[in-house]
């Protein structure tokens, strides 16, 4: 059976793992990802002081090493090539393409210079190529972080946390030196409920108050009326909480301030941010001050042509793993995100492969009478201009950044632009560069 899978993120690539150790139906299985690198999220999202888990890259290497697997990265699903392309050519079509926006709040303000997603602020620091054409403007202050959730828990960390301490991650030298260069002081995390409705899980919540040279303030009336908590994390997270609220201040040279039951209603400020409004339970509001207000609401899904998408969740239209067409021929599954919506860990997506591989598999004979043409959809990519990077493309990057990383003790450092990707990969020479998206003529020339 040959099956191709949208999205070389965690959920794609644990799909290609199920798929290929399964022994009912013998599978092959081509990975397709619009940027030249695998892991999704695992390189573009997962804060690069957690060095732990970004050494989980190693196991999921492992499937695409495996013989029966193919990466073609810098191929756009839904522009290069499109979903009937990849039905005509695949006997089944896994859609694990993540969720690739975030949520807005709907707020005055939201738009003014200054007020920026997390996401965005996570792309930037995480070298995603696009985030790094514009760079990031950390000349605040004082920030506003809005959402109780890890995401929020990341930002703000990377927003107060000593910069040397980023010296031995995986950061571009642009990052850090923009960090060490941010006279950031003081940071609001934003809840609009309390404490015991937090999102964060209490692993990544107690780093936060372990940071050197930073306080946590947390307003101890906030806890009042907390009863018997059931839930364990909620409970270990309402207990690290209390800890904060008794603990006296430091003096320490940076804070985070955290504020519950804080509803933002509007950005302030006339062209940019100068801070943000709050609304309390009893009507009453509070203006915090901010330079940079991220909002941390949510990832989301964005919806791929010809595939029925649900607005409302921002996910495929999705029933027991099968992408729901109105013919209701199977062929066509989901993985990660892009089915579940955007919340769980790395972990989640992989248990959500095994049980979308067994429905796979149980389709299996009904799969392999649909007729398929092998390598249409890869030669009608190339037809329009892609160029694919396969496994020694993407080792080849590998290589590089890991030898970059050598001159900072980091095991890493990731080429942030679109061609230092694609020139290191091969796909491209020096003298194509002007194909490339943001690559001015200048660069090119040079
Ligand atoms: C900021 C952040 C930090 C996180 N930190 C942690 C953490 O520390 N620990 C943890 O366990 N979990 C963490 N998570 C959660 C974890 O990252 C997700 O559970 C996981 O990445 C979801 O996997 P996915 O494969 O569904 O999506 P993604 O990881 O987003 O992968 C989707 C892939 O699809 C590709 N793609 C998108 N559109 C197309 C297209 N049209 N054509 C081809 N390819 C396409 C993308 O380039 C991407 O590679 C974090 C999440 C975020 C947002
Ligand atoms: N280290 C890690 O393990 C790690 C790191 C990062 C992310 N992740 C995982 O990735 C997933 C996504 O994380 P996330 O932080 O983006 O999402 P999340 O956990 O769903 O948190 C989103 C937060 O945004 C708030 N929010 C939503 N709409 C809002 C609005 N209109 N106004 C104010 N606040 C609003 C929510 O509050 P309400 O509850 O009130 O709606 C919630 O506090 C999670 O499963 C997370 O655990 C894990």
């Amino acid at each position: 059976m040959r099956v191709a899978v949208v999205g070389a993120g965690p959920a794609g690539i644990y799909i290609a793992a199920a798929l290929v150790d399964q022994t009912d139906v013998p599978t092959s299985v081509d990975i397709f990802d619009r940027l030249p690198t695998p892991f999704g999220l695992l390189r573009y999202g997962v804060a690069p002081d957690h060095l732990k888990m970004k050494a989980l890259g190693v196991t999921l290497q492992r499937t695409l090493d495996h013989e029966h697997v193919r990466f073609f990265g810098n191929v756009t699903v839904g522009v290069e090539v499109t979903v009937d392309e990849l039905l005509a050519d695949y006997h089944a079509v896994v859609y694990s393409y993540g969720a690739a926006t975030d949520r807005r709040l709907g707020i005055p303000g939201e738009g003014l210079r200054g007020s920026l997603s997390a996401r965005e602020f996570v792309n930037w620091y995480c070298d995603e190529p696009d985030a790094s054409i514009g760079g990031f403007d950390l000349s605040a202050h004082s920030a506003a972080v809005i959402g109780l959730g890890n995401v929020a828990l990341d930002a703000a960390r990377i927003l107060i946390r000593d910069p040397e301490e980023m010296s031995p991650t995986d950061v571009s030298d642009a990052v850090l030196n923009a960090l060490r260069a941010s006279p950031i002081t003081d940071v609001h995390i934003v809840g609009r409920r309390g404490p015991e409705h937090a999102k964060f899980t209490t692993k990544e919540l107690r780093e936060l108050g372990e940071l050197d040279g930073v306080d946590v303030v947390v307003d101890p009336s906030a806890l009042d009326g907390i009863g018997e908590i059931d839930d364990t994390v909620v409970r270990r997270n309402v207990e690290v909480f209390r800890g904060w609220s008794q603990r006296s201040l430091t003096r320490a040279p940076r804070r985070v301030h955290l504020h519950f039951h804080s509803r933002p209603v509007a950005v302030l400020g006339t062209e940019s941010v100068e801070g943000l409004r709050v609304e309390r339970p009893d009507g009453s509001t509070e203006d915090i001050e901010a330079q940079l207000v991220l909002r941390s609401a949510g990832y989301t899904g964005v919806a791929l042509e010809g595939l029925p998408f649900d607005e409302e969740s921002g996910t495929l239209a999705v029933v027991d793993h099968r992408v729901q067409r109105e013919s209701g021929e199977p062929g066509e599954y989901a993985c990660g995100w892009i089915k579940r919506g955007a919340t769980g860990v790395i972990g989640t997506n992989r248990s959500d492969a095994t049980a979308t591989v067994k429905v796979i598999v149980a389709d299996a004979e009904t799969l392999l009478h649909r007729p398929v043409e092998p390598g249409s959809a890869l030669g009608a990519a190339v037809a329009r201009g892609a160029h694919p990077v396969g496994l020694d493309g993407w080792a080849a990057i590998d290589a590089a950044e890991v030898a970059l990383g050598a001159g900072r003790n980091s095991p890493r450092i990731k080429l942030s632009r679109w061609e230092e990707l694609l020139a290191a990969s091969g796909v491209l020479a020096v003298g194509h560069l002007e194909d490339i998206d943001g690559a001015g003529d200048d660069e090119a020339e040079s």
